[in-house]
C-alpha cells in the first residue's frame, strides 16, 4: 500500500502480525515511516526498510507479553499504538467442545488482548498518548455453527474495548473496535474451506484481501481519527483495484 499516512518515529506493536491482516498492516506502518513490532507464534516476511520487527510471543502468557513489551521500550523507547490481530478460530459444535479448545479461544482472542493492553497502557498513560485497536467479527452479531468459542470471544472484546475506552479517556487514550469484513487470510482460508462457504461470502459481502483493510487501519492509528470507544465497521466492499 502506498504510505498515505506519516508514522515517522512511532512504535505500534501488532500482536498476530506474522500473518493476514496484521501482517499488512505492520508492512504499511513501516512503509509510512515507523517501527512496527510483530508479536506472534511464528514468523512472518522482512520488511525491506527493516522496520518490522519480530518478537515470538503467545499473547495468551501473560508474563511473556510483558517481557516482550519490556523490550520494545527498552529498544524503541515508546508505543504509540497497539492492534490486537492475533486470534483463533476453531470449528467446533457446542455438543462436543472439548474445555481445553474453549479455554484456548478465549486464552488467546480475549485474555491476549486484556494482557497487550495491560502491558503497554502504563507508557501511553505516563506520555498522555496512544491508540489501541481490538478486532471484532461479524459472527459475533450474526453467530455460526461451529464458531461459538470464536464468536463468544468477539462479543467479548466489543464490551472490553468500550469499556476500556471510557477507563482511558481521562488519559487522551484511544480504544476503537474494527470489523474488518470478509478478509482472505489464512485464518479465513481455515474456517472456510473451498466451496460452498467461500462462495457464500463472495456474493454475501465479497472477498477481501488484507490490503484492502489497511486503510481503514492506518486511518483509527493517525490523529486525523479522534474518535474513541467506536467502531469502524466494513461490511460490504469493493477490492482497492476497484475503487480508484
Ligand atoms: N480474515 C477475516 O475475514 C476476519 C474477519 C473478522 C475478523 N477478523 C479478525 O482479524 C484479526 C486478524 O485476522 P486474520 O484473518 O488476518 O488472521 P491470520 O490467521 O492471518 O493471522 C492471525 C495471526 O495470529 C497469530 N496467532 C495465533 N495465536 C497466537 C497466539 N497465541 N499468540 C500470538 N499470535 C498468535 C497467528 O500465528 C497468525 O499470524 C483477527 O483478530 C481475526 O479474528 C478477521
Amino acid at each position: 500500500m502506498e504510505a498515505s499516512f506519516d508514522a515517522t518515529g512511532e512504535v505500534l506493536v501488532v500482536t498476530g502480525g506474522a500473518n493476514g491482516i496484521g501482517a499488512a498492516l505492520a508492512h504499511a506502518y513501516a512503509d509510512a515511516g515507523g517501527t512496527a513490532v510483530v508479536f506472534d507464534v511464528t514468523s512472518g516476511q522482512p520488511h525491506p526498510g527493516g522496520r518490522v520487527r519480530e518478537h515470538l510471543v503467545d499473547v495468551s502468557d501473560r508474563d511473556a507479553v510483558r517481557a516482550a513489551t519490556a523490550r520494545v521500550l527498552a529498544e524503541h523507547g515508546r508505543i504509540d499504538a497497539l492492534v490486537a490481530g492475533a486470534a483463533v478460530q476453531p470449528r467446533c459444535d457446542v455438543v462436543d467442545m472439548d474445555p481445553e479448545q474453549w479455554r484456548r479461544t478465549l486464552a488467546v482472542n480475549l485474555d491476549g488482548v486484556v494482557w497487550c493492553a495491560q502491558a503497554v497502557l502504563p507508557d501511553m498513560i505516563a506520555r498522555r498518548s496512544g491508540t489501541i485497536l481490538v478486532f471484532a467479527s461479524g459472527l459475533a452479531t450474526a453467530g455460526r455453527a461451529q464458531a461459538s468459542a470464536y464468536a463468544a470471544s468477539k462479543g467479548a472484546l466489543i464490551a472490553f474495548a468500550k469499556s476500556l475506552a471510557a477507563e482511558v479517556a481521562e488519559h487522551r487514550i484511544r480504544v476503537n473496535t474494527v470489523f474488518p469484513g470478509v478478509v482472505d487470510t489464512p485464518q479465513f482460508r481455515q474456517a472456510n474451506p473451498a466451496g460452498g462457504e467461500r462462495e457464500h461470502w463472495e456474493r454475501a459481502t465479497g472477498i477481501g484481501t488484507p490490503a484492502d483493510v489497511v486503510g481503514p487501519l492506518m486511518f483509527l492509528l493517525s490523529p486525523a481519527a479522534t474518535m474513541t470507544g467506536s467502531t469502524l465497521t466494513r461490511d460490504r466492499a469493493y477490492p482497492r483495484s476497484e475503487t480508484k
